[in-house]
């Protein structure tokens, strides 16, 4: 298994994405008391202003950042790198965490939430990365830690869109960190199971069903926990993380069952779920 170039959170000066609420919260949380420094990304500035207060409370040392930017717009990524200009802050590692989910058949979709969540999960991810590449390469060493999912690992209907755009995030992760290793730049994906944030509201349709939670006992674990082996995983320089063994044991499940079987395992589970009779 390929390691990449030890990184070390201690010290570190971060730039979070997502960061005002569930695992980009989490993130800050954990990396307040290591941290030298955080810029904290997302569009909901009285959130980022409590959770500066709530880690001040507990690192009173951490210097700590906000940037009120909206990633899908064509000013999210300058207003970022406005705020790394006006503070000199140099991130060392870039938890690029921002992402959301849309349950429901693509047919019934609206293309408005479409595009928005591949704009945020695809677009924005990488051009923030590109954007941040040259300051995270003059460090001796730094990390990229990319918040994808285990629902990447599946052709998921009913999350369709939001399954093929994780897809991406680890394949881009995985190629990028073959291309940034002699840098001594780390690249991680972390592929989360079902966890219990903000997510799941945001991304139920209106008026709409909650997707198959069927094997939730099995996958989830709580954000902390999530995290806490995300970052583990980033200082070990692993390419891949899944947190947990119900999502390490259904990761590889997924990937050495014939497709074909696969295939016909998503239909059943489809047609029993009945998550969008409208369909
Ligand atoms: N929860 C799960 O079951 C699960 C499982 C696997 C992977 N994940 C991944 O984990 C990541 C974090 O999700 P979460 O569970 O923590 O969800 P969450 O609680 O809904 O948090 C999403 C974060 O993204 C920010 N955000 C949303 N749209 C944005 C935009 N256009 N520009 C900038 N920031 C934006 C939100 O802040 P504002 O609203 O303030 O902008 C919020 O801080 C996502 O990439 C998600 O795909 C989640």
């Amino acid at each position: 298994m390929s390691r990449s170039p030890h990184f070390s959170l201690t010290g570190c000066r971060a730039v979070i994405t997502g960061a005002s609420a569930g695992l980009g919260a989490e993130f800050a949380r954990q990396l307040a008391p290591r941290a030298n420094a955080v810029l904290l990304v997302a569009r909901r500035r009285d959130a980022l202003e409590s959770l500066r207060s709530e880690l001040l409370s507990v690192s009173p040392a951490l210097r700590i950042e906000l940037c009120v930017a909206d990633l899908v717009t064509p000013d999210g990524i300058p207003n970022i790198l406005g705020r790394l200009d006006e503070t000199g802050l140099c991130p060392n590692l870039l938890i690029n965490n921002a992402g959301r989910g849309d349950y429901g058949s693509v047919a019934t979709a609206d293309p408005d939430r479409l595009r928005a969540q591949i704009d945020l999960n695809i677009t924005g991810l990488v051009l923030l990365t590109r954007a941040l590449l040259p300051a995270l390469c003059s460090h001796p060493a730094s990390a990229i830690l990319n918040v994808s999912s285990l629902a990447g690992t599946l052709p998921l209907p009913d999350a369709a869109v939001y399954a093929a755009t994780k897809s991406f995030v680890t394949s881009f992760s995985e190629a990028l960190r073959i291309e940034v290793a002699e840098k001594n730049v780390g690249v991680t994906a972390v592929c989360p199971g079902p966890t219990p944030t903000n997510f799941r509201n945001v991304a139920r349709r209106e008026g709409g069903a909650d997707t198959d939670r069927s094997g939730d006992g099995f996958l989830a674990l709580p954000p902390d926990e999530v995290v806490r082996q995300a970052l583990r995983g980033l200082e070990a320089g692993r390419a891949v993380v899944y947190p947990g063994w119900g999502p390490t044991l259904a990761a590889w499940l997924f990937r050495y069952a014939p497709r074909r079987l696969l295939r016909w395992y998503l239909a059943r589970r489809h047609a029993r779920s009945g998550v969008n009779p409208a369909r």
